[in-house]
């Protein structure tokens, strides 16, 4: 589900190895609602979920650190989007996922590996070469 690729690299080592973190609990949270044995599996999920919460916020402030240390000057459009990942992580219908576990749960894995993916592709790649400019790798 959540695959590395070296076209994923914003030549920055920490924030790499920062999304390659997301990409780990992503595919954590995937393994959970794969398993389709029939077994209650919400407290799994809803620790997985919480996880990928809790890294992306850690993940986004030192990115927005980053950014806004260095001026750079798309920091408040991409915090923007920061955000709102956020508040939809923190959306999640607990009942919802409850009630059906294997359905909610893949349509959230698969929600969030395409928000990851488009955000690293499309928003962080903007901020590689101007902070490796400013000699930052
Ligand atoms: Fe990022
Ligand atoms: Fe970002």
């Amino acid at each position: 589900m959540f695959k590395w690729r070296d076209d994923f690299s914003v030549n920055i080592k920490s924030i790499d190895d920062q999304h390659k973190e997301l990409f780990r609990i992503g595919n954590n949270l995937y393994d959970i609602v794969s398993l389709k044995d029939g077994i209650d599996r919400y407290d799994e999920i809803m620790e997985a979920l919480y996880s990928m919460r809790d890294y992306a916020i850690y993940h986004f402030q030192y990115e927005e650190e980053l950014m806004e240390q260095n001026g750079y000057p798309d920091y408040a459009k991409h915090k923007r989007e920061h955000d709102a990942f956020i508040s939809k992580v923190k959306s999640v219908d607990e009942e919802k996922v409850d009630e059906k576990q294997e359905q909610v749960g893949m349509d959230l894995v698969i929600f969030i590996a395409n928000w990851i993916e488009n955000h690293i592709l499309r928003t962080d790649m903007k901020y590689k070469n101007y902070l490796n400019n400013k000699g930052i790798f």
